[in-house]
């Protein structure tokens, strides 16, 4: 008998543990350093989806609802989950964990105390006009809101608009603005398609260099059929 209440109020009290304390201990300062980890998937204004959809306005609102966000995994679209402390806390604690099959690539935050800082940053930052205001409350840069979204490509000099590109054997040669044509390696050219109003110029595609050694290129479209449009076989 003894022994069976012992257990029964053991069990409770690793459950509560493993709960985690009421967030009203965390530090948004704190937070606001733990965030970082966030910002390479999440930007903080609103309609600005990178990988993750954007974080803005969440608080309080039912997960995988973020407007114009495609990606949501079938778990969390079914999950019927309200952004809140706890929700957030067993989220970030370990999101395969709580969402089985879930597209959040991260491992999670085990320590009790950063994610209790994390989330108390995150009830500013997840509030509507969240991220005006942790940027004007000096909690983080600016960058952190914008997230690690691409560069835009507009405006770009005439050596790397992409007039031309032609497939022969196992190389690309690519034709651009300034009149020069370069080989490159078919394995080590990248095509993309940026479709957001800081990509290239409908019907001028961009050459950007990728990596260090300058051998490696990525071709930026405006959109799918420019695919078919630009590259041909051809030697
Ligand atoms: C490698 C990219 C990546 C990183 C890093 C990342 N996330 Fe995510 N996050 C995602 C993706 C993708 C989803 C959508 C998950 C799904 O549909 O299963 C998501 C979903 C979310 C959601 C639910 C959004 C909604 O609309 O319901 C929250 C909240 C969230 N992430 C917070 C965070 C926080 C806070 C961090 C930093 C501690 C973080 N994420 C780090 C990619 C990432």
């Amino acid at each position: 008998m003894k022994r069976g209440m012992a257990l029964a109020v053991g069990t409770l009290l690793g459950v509560a543990a493993m709960a985690g304390h009421a967030r009203a201990d965390g530090d948004a300062a704190r937070g606001a350093k733990q965030y970082r980890a966030c910002v390479a998937c999440h930007s903080l204004e609103p309609g600005s989806h990178l990988s993750g959809p954007s974080l803005a306005g969440l608080w309080g609102r039912k997960a995988a609802q973020a407007d114009g966000f495609i990606r949501y995994s079938k778990g969390l679209r079914a999950a019927e989950l309200v952004w809140d402390e706890n929700t957030l806390n067993a989220w970030l604690a370990d999101p395969e964990a709580l969402i089985p099959g879930t597209f959040m690539v991260f491992r999670g935050i085990k320590d009790d105390q950063a994610r209790s800082d994390l989330i108390a940053f995150l009830a500013l930052a997840m509030a509507p006009g969240g991220g005006d205001a942790v940027v004007s409350q000096g909690l983080v840069p600016r960058d952190y809101v914008r997230g690690q979204k691409p560069d835009p490509v507009r405006l770009a000099p005439t050596d790397t608009v992409v007039t031309r590109i032609r497939h022969c054997r196992d190389s690309y040669f690519i034709a651009t603005a300034d009149g020069t044509e370069t080989p490159y390696w078919e394995m080590n050219v990248r095509f993309k398609v940026d479709t957001r109003d800081t990509g290239p110029e409908p019907g001028h595609p961009v050459v950007l260099r990728a990596g260090m050694a300058g051998d490696r290129v990525s071709i930026v479209f405006a959109n799918i059929q420019e695919l078919t449009q630009f590259i041909s076989e051809a030697c």
